[in-house]
């Protein structure tokens, strides 16, 4: 892999239900290490946000989970485990689409909390459960999937994947590579200056400064994402000018 710990461990699985389930089924740190990498090449029940599922094609586009147990990371930030996330998968969508496109190609942004879009289209989505004893992390998994190879996608979900925006079919585990590299890269940033990870977060937020359609308490509501807070909820600047801090619970973006 070229990384020190991230994917040092790495489980290849023709198929499974949803590696984020296989990852909770063999949590014991003797099976999976800190940095462990479950790779399926399919998925039959794949998982995503709010009790959705997650489709790829067998062998085309990429989902997989990384396990990681963090050292003294305190359950209230517990969202910094999302920005990392979010933060390797858009460096690295957004290395693909520049190598190919050069710099003028689509904006890849991240959709609060942690979508990956390229322009307005959802590339990738990630899905973390963490395990919390005596108020800190013990251990996450961070399940990614990211559209690579796919073209036959729900144009009613607005997603893309790499080969469309490109226009050739992509290299999956050279990309599983480069995610593994730059999330390590990432992951240490959190340890040595989490102020940087926040801010590159938040430089790269979706929507961010502009006006936006959500849905709060299930109505519709025009508001301007600013900003996150510590508990990863979106601080949003109303029409009428006071900015207020919603969770998931109470705030999406609206459907298009
Ligand atoms: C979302 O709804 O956007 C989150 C999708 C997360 C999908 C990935 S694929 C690998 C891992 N295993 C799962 O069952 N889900 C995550």
């Amino acid at each position: 892999m070229h990384t020190k710990v991230i994917g040092a461990q790495f489980i290849e699985l023709a198929s499974v239900d949803s590696t984020n389930n296989y990852a909770a089924e063999h949590l014991s740190l003797s099976e999976l290490q800190h940095g462990a990498v479950i790779l399926a090449h399919d998925q039959t029940a794949g998982r995503g946000q709010r009790g959705r599922t997650w489709t790829s094609s067998n062998g085309l586009d990429l989902t997989y989970s990384i396990v990681l147990r963090p050292q003294g990371l305190k359950a209230a930030d517990h969202f910094r485990l999302g920005k990392v996330a979010a933060l390797a998968v858009h460096q690295t969508v957004e290395e693909a689409l520049k190598v190919t496109q050069g710099v003028g190609g689509g904006q890849v942004r991240i959709k609060w909390p942690n979508d990956i879009l390229v322009d307005r289209q959802k590339i990738a989505g990630i899905l973390i459960q963490n395990d919390v004893v005596g108020g800190q992390v013990q251990s996450a998994i961070v399940g990614i999937g990211l559209n690579v190879n796919s073209s036959e996608l729900n144009h009613e979900h607005h997603a893309t994947s790499l080969r469309l925006e490109v226009g050739q079919p992509q290299d999956r585990m050279a990309l599983l590579e480069r995610l593994c590299q730059v999330f390590e890269h990432w992951w240490d940033l959190l340890a040595s200056d989490p102020a940087q990870v926040d801010a590159s977060y938040v430089e790269r937020l979706w929507a961010r400064g502009r006006y936006a359609d959500f849905e709060l308490d299930g109505q519709p509501f025009t508001g301007r994402p600013v900003d996150v807070d510590a508990d990863g909820r979106l601080l949003v600047e109303g029409e009428a000018g006071g900015v207020l801090a919603y969770g998931l619970d109470r705030l999406r973006f609206a459907p298009r």
